[in-house]
């Protein structure tokens, strides 16, 4: 039985709702946070506990591991720089963090480590994040082999920054123009895939095991969007770029620093879609969307 988790990574959008079932089982849960600010809305929660690190420390790395009975390494990155097999930002954050993580882990003898990669990790992937992905696993297994490790489609919930992006921009937006239109997803609910790593942590089958996580349905980008509109009363019409004129979008809203790149639309051109039939592990029970939306998405 576990009574102490490392939550790396801990203070964003999975983490915060990971954190909060863990710390409504009475665990002792640290997050790790490379500025204190950032989890400060997790600070309240009665057994979390809020721990600002530099990860590049290895005595300081060592010193938060020791005594904990789990790891969870929720570290990921959107921009990660271009470059071959992976831009800059990927490799440190994707491959270099989790070889440390799991080292670190290791040497500390903590029994329990989960990982959290991207549905369609793998080395010939068409995008550096899903490269990098696959090459974190790769570190993960080869330093801490019974790491359980964790594919998640599009995660969506109360802070994502997925469909609540295209809510704000329907609320702006005259016309939507949307690159990728066509792309598929299999989002899953952040409560489910908090709820899988939490049971991964309390079960030993999970140990050494690699699991996808999906939602019940399969959608389109375009699909996704109009559901977001109709949720939040914002019926705009959606105009599907073609392959070049997204891939202009992405290119200018790369340049700006906007919510899109070319590497994200690289991703996309591999349908985000779970095995037929398969979408949770642990008998959990997939959320549907179009249930959850509703409740988060309606004052975005
Ligand atoms: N959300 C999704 O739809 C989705 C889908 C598939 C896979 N995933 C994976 O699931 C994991 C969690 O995703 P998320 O949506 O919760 O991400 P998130 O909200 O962006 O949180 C990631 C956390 O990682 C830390 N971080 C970011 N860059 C870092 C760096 N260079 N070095 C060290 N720490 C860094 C940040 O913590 P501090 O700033 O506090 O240090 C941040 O809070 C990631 O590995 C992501 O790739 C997510």
């Amino acid at each position: 039985m576990i009574e102490s988790v490392l939550l790396v990574g801990g203070s964003g959008f999975i983490g915060s709702h990971v954190a909060r079932r863990l710390a409504a089982r009475g665990l002792r849960v640290t997050v790790a946070t490379r500025r204190r600010e950032r989890a400060k809305h997790l600070i309240l929660l009665p057994t979390v506990d809020v721990v600002e690190i530099d990860l590049d420390d290895d005595a300081a790395l060592a010193r938060l591991c020791a005594g904990q009975d789990a790891l969870v390494n929720l570290v990921g990155v959107l921009r990660g720089g271009n470059g071959e097999p992976y831009g800059p930002g990927f490799a440190g954050a994707h491959v270099a963090l989790p070889d440390r993580l799991a080292r670190a882990a290791w040497a500390a003898g903590i029994p329990q480590l989960a990982h959290l990669s991207a549905l369609k990790a793998a080395a010939d992937a068409p995008s550096g994040y899903l490269r990098s992905k696959a090459a974190g696993e790769n570190a993960v297994r080869k330093a801490f082999p019974n790491a359980t490790i964790f594919r998640p489609s599009v995660v969506f919930g109360d802070g994502d920054s997925f469909l609540t992006m295209f809510s704000r921009l329907l609320k702006y937006l005259p016309i939507m123009p949307l690159a990728s239109p066509d792309a598929r997803f299999q989002p899953v609910w952040v409560g489910n895939v908090a709820d899988a790593i939490v049971e991964a942590l309390l079960r030993p089958e999970a140990d050494g095991k690699t699991f996808e996580l999906c939602g019940p349905r399969q959608y389109t980008l375009r699909e996704l969007v109009k559901l977001t509109a109709r949720v939040t009363g914002r019926r705009r019409a959606v105009l599907g770029l073609s392959p070049l004129f997204s891939w202009l979008q992405a290119y200018l809203l790369e340049v700006v620093g906007g919510p899109m790149t070319r590497d994200n639309l690289r991703s996309m051109s591999v349908p985000n879609v779970c095995a037929e039939g398969r979408t949770l592990p642990f008998n959990l029970a997939a959320a549907a969307l179009e249930d959850v939306a509703p409740r988060y998405l309606r004052n975005r």
